[in-house]
C-alpha cells in the first residue's frame, strides 16, 4: 500500500555522486542532448535548424507549450508578450538604488526577484492561468530590466518599450538608443542576436535549471525560481564564462599574443587557469552551439565593418587547443561561450554585460522545465542525501576547559 516515495525511502540506499555527473534528477521531454555526437535539439527539433529559421519568441512558445505555434497562436503569444513589456513606475527605484558600477547581474537576480512583489496575484505556482501571466511577464519584462540595469549604469535616461518593434530589436532599442533621436537597427544585427538567443534557450539540467528546479520544487513562485537560476547563471563555470572568455582573450592579446605559453601554463593546471569557454560536462564532442556561434561571427564582424584581434587569438587558441594531446585526450572543445563574447562586443555590448543576454537567452528554458515539473503529479521536493564524515557523538566541553 506504500507509494512510491516510501517504498525509495525503505531501501536506505544513499548514492553518493558529487557533481550529479551520473544523477538523473528528473525525467523531461523539452531537451535533448547527445553529448558524443554533439546534437541538441529542443522539443525534437535539431538546434541548426531552428537556429536557422525560427525566431526566439516562436521557440519559447515551442519550449513552454511542446509544440511549434500555428500562426493564430503564435500571433495570440506575441500580442500578450508585447503587452507587458512596461515595468511598473515605482519599480524604477530600484535601478538607481543600486551603486553604479554594480554587476548586472546581481541587479537582473534582484530585480526579477523584486518581480515577486509587483504581481503578488500570480503567485500561485498551481494555478494555471497565474503561472501563464507570470511567463509572460518574464519573457516580456526581462528585455526591459536589463536594458533599465546598463542605462542606469552608464548615467543615460531610460527609454520606454516600443511595443511595436520585434523582441530582440526592442531590447536593442532600449539599450542602444538615445530618447533625442531616432534609433536605426539593422535587421541582419538584430537578426543575429535573436538567433544567439536562440542558441541559449534551454540546455536541460544544467546548474542554473536544476537551481530552478530545486528552488521550485518547495513550491516557491516563479519569479523566486528563475531569480535563483539568474544568480546560478552568474558563475564563470557556467554562463559567467562569456565573460571569462572575452577577458581571458583581452590579456593574451595585451601580452603580446601568446596563445602558446598560456596554453602550456593551462596544461601546467596554474591555479585559477583554464582554457575558459573549453569543455562541458555533457559534451565530448564540439558544441553544436558553438559551430554555429562562430560562423556568426566572422559574419557580424565583416557587416559591422568591426574587425577584432580577439576573434584571432580565438581562432588560434582553438586551433592549438584542438590539436594538443592535454584537450584531445579529455575531449575538450570549445562550448558556446568561447566565441559568443566577440560578438557581443562588437554590438557594443560591455564585457560584463554578456551573462545577461545569456540570462535573457536561458529564460524560457527556465520557464519550461519549472512548469514541466510543477504540472508532474510524481514530483517531490529535492532533498539529496549526503554521506557524513564529521566526527562520531562527543561530549560538549566548558570553554574554560578547552
Ligand atoms: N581548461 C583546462 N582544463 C580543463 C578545462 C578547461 N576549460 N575543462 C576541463 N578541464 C580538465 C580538468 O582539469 C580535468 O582534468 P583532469 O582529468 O586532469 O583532472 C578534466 O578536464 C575534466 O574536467 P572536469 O572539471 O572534471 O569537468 P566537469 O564536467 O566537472 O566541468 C566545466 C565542466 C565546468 C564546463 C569545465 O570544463 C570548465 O571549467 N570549463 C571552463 C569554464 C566554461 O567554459 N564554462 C562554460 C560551460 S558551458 C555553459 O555553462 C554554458
Amino acid at each position: 500500500g506504500l507509494g512510491i516515495g516510501s517504498l525509495l525511502k525503505e531501501t536506505g540506499y544513499v548514492t553518493l555522486d558529487p557533481g550529479f555527473v551520473n544523477t538523473a534528477s528528473c525525467a523531461s521531454a523539452i531537451t535533448y542532448i547527445d553529448g558524443d555526437a554533439g546534437i541538441l535539439r529542443y522539443r525534437g527539433y535539431p538546434i541548426e535548424e531552428l537556429a536557422e529559421h525560427s525566431s526566439f519568441i516562436e521557440v519559447c512558445y515551442l519550449l513552454i507549450y511542446g509544440e511549434l505555434p500555428t500562426a493564430e497562436q503564435l500571433g495570440s503569444f506575441w500580442e500578450k508578450v508585447s503587452q507587458h513589456t512596461m515595468l511598473h513606475e515605482d519599480f524604477k527605484s530600484f535601478f538607481s538604488g543600486f551603486p553604479r558600477d554594480a554587476h548586472p547581474m546581481a541587479v537582473l537576480a534582484s530585480a526579477v526577484g523584486a518581480l515577486s512583489t509587483f504581481y503578488q496575484d500570480s503567485l500561485d505556482p498551481f494555478d494555471p492561468e497565474q503561472v501563464d501571466i507570470s511567463s509572460i511577464r518574464l519573457i516580456s519584462k526581462l528585455p526591459t530590466i536589463a536594458a533599465y540595469a546598463y542605462k542606469t549604469s552608464i548615467g543615460q535616461p531610460l527609454l520606454y518599450p516600443d511595443n511595436s518593434l520585434g523582441y530582440t530589436e526592442n531590447f536593442l532599442r532600449m539599450t542602444f538608443g538615445v530618447p533625442t533621436q531616432p534609433y536605426e537597427i539593422d535587421p541582419e544585427i538584430a537578426r543575429v542576436l535573436d538567433m544567439l538567443f536562440i542558441l541559449h534557450a534551454d540546455h536541460e539540467q544544467n546548474c542554473s535549471t536544476s537551481t530552478v528546479r530545486l528552488v521550485g520544487s518547495s513550491q516557491a513562485n516563479l519569479f523566486s525560481s528563475i531569480s535563483a537560476g539568474v544568480n546560478a547563471l552568474w558563475g564563470p563555470l557556467h554562463g559567467g564564462a562569456n565573460q571569462a572568455v572575452l577577458e581571458m582573450l583581452q590579456n593574451i592579446h595585451d601580452s603580446g599574443d601568446d596563445v602558446d605559453t598560456f596554453v602550456r601554463r593551462v596544461k601546467a593546471k596554474e591555479p585559477g587557469l583554464k582554457l575558459m569557454g573549453f569543455g562541458h560536462r555533457v559534451y565530448r564532442n564540439y558544441d553544436p552551439r558553438a559551430t554555429v556561434v562562430k560562423q556568426a561571427t566572422r559574419k557580424v564582424l565583416d557587416r559591422l565593418g568591426r574587425p577584432d584581434p580577439l576573434l584571432d587569438v580565438a581562432m588560434r587558441l582553438e586551433e592549438v587547443a584542438l590539436s594538443d594531446d592535454y584537450f584531445v585526450e579529455r575531449k575538450l572543445y570549445p562550448n558556446v561561450d568561447f566565441y559568443t563574447g566577440v560578438i557581443y562586443k562588437a554590438l557594443g555590448f560591455p564585457t560584463n554585460a554578456f551573462t545577461v543576454l545569456f540570462a535573457l537567452g536561458r529564460l524560457p528554458g527556465w520557464i519550461a522545465q519549472w512548469r514541466e515539473m510543477m504540472s508532474d503529479s510524481t514530483t517531490k521536493i529535492g532533498r539529496p542525501r549526503q554521506v557524513y564524515v564529521g566526527p562520531p557523538e562527543r561530549s560538549y566541553v566548558e570553554v574554560a576547559e578547552r
